[in-house]
């Protein structure tokens, strides 16, 4: 078992990693002060495999929670599944000591957390992620919120958890092609801040992509370690934070553009990472030898590294990179590696570029 702190003041918390640490979920509530009356908001596909345990361990300390769940996928990440669990909350009588778990994926973690963190004003939250993804990302860092018919994410709260727990054992029933996804976020750790961490990744990559248990714990870890570092130097994305937003531009473009049905996120920010490190070979002095690195490695990780777009799905590309939430005044900012390890941000790049990074 390993524990990663999120150094943040008064509002510091630990990320726990290893197998069935949901198994410690009730005592750990009782460490922190919470009143009995709790809810578990889950979805329709985590909740059948794994709220059985999260309910018991509560109950077992002394805890009430009721268990809600939303239908599994982004769809639900709405305001009227916000509303709705608003009532249930009401109904069960939850109070300004009262918590929520977010026991799920980033969708999940993004709807319960932005219900904790509105709910009278916010209530306590426990995150439980039972994706890759969501253990070295979502989960971390505060960031909570609700699509609209506009946009994604357009609606949120900083609110950050009381505490995580990555349980290792949640991720034996996640599916094949949902893990690769979360690998795409562990390979942006290592280029944004590690190199170190990207040759171990390069080295223990099938180790990982198997689940081999101490792979697992060591790769979660140190990708939690480098988010909470960066939470932690500026928590509400003023700046340093934007570097965790690695190939992002381009993937949130190629999702919007998608309807969200093609790509999972994990899938469009591998190609949006590819796309990122070619333009920093162009802008930012990044290896041509580490580009390719780059784009090998998500090849091994199964993870697609090019699209070929009609002219009409560029011209909306482009657009929807514009109505990002991360352009200001119609620019676009990227990050950019100088080299693997390293990155800047807030760097403008010309719509051209952009075109001839996606399929090189
Ligand atoms: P997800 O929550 O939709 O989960 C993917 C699928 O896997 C779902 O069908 C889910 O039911 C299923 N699933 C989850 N855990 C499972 C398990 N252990 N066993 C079997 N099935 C399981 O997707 P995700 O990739 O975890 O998260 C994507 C969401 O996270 C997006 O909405 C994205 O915007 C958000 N996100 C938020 C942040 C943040 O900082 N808040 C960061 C990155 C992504
Ligand atoms: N997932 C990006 C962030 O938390 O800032």
């Amino acid at each position: 078992m390993r524990t990663v702190k999120v150094p943040l003041g008064e509002r510091s918390y630990s990320i726990v990693i290893g197998r069935r640490v949901a198994d410690r979920l009730g005592r750990a509530c009782v460490k922190l002060g919470f009143a009995p009356r709790c809810a578990v908001i889950t979805d329709s596909q985590v909740g059948p495999r794994h709220s059985p345990r999260v309910l018991e361990s509560l109950r077992r300390a002394g805890f009430d929670p009721i268990l809600l769940t939303i239908p599994a996928g982004e769809p639900s990440k709405n305001l009227g599944q916000v509303e709705a669990l608003y009532l249930a909350l009401a109904q069960h009588q939850l109070e300004r000591r009262s918590f929520v778990v977010a026991l799920g994926g980033g969708v999940v973690g993004d709807v319960a957390g932005f219900v904790a963190g509105t709910y009278l004003r916010g209530i306590g939250l426990v995150q439980l992620p039972t994706t890759l993804l969501a253990q070295v990302d979502s989960s971390v860092g505060g960031k909570t919120g609700v699509n609209l018919p506009a946009g994604k994410n357009l609606v949120g709260v900083f609110h950050q958890p009381r505490l995580v727990l990555c349980d290792l054992a949640t991720l034996d029933t996640l599916p094949e092609r949902e893990f690769r996804a979360g690998v795409a976020e562990v390979i942006k750790y290592g280029i944004i801040r590690d190199a170190a961490f990207f040759t171990q990744i390069e080295t223990d990559l099938e180790r990982l992509l198997g689940r081999e248990e101490a792979a697992l714990g060591a790769f979660v870890a140190r990708s939690c370690e480098i988010k909470a570092e960066v939470v932690a130097r500026d928590e509400t994305e003023s700046g340093l934070r934007a570097i965790l937003n690695f190939g992002h531009t381009i993937g949130h473009a190629l999702e919007a553009i998608s309807n969200y049905e093609q790509y999972l996120h994990g899938e469009a920010i591998a190609i949006g990472q590819v796309a990122a490190a070619r333009l920093s070979a162009r802008l930012a002095g990044l290896p041509e030898a580490d580009v390719e690195r780059i784009r090998t490695l998500f090849d091994r990780a199964g993870l697609p590294t090019e699209v070929r777009l009609a002219p009409e799905q560029k011209k909306k590309l482009l657009k929807a990179m514009q109505l990002d939430k991360k352009a200001s005044g119609g620019r676009v900012k990227f990050v950019l590696a100088e080299a693997i390890g390293r990155v800047r941000w807030g760097v403008p790049v010309p719509e051209k570029a952009v075109l001839e990074a996606l399929a090189a």
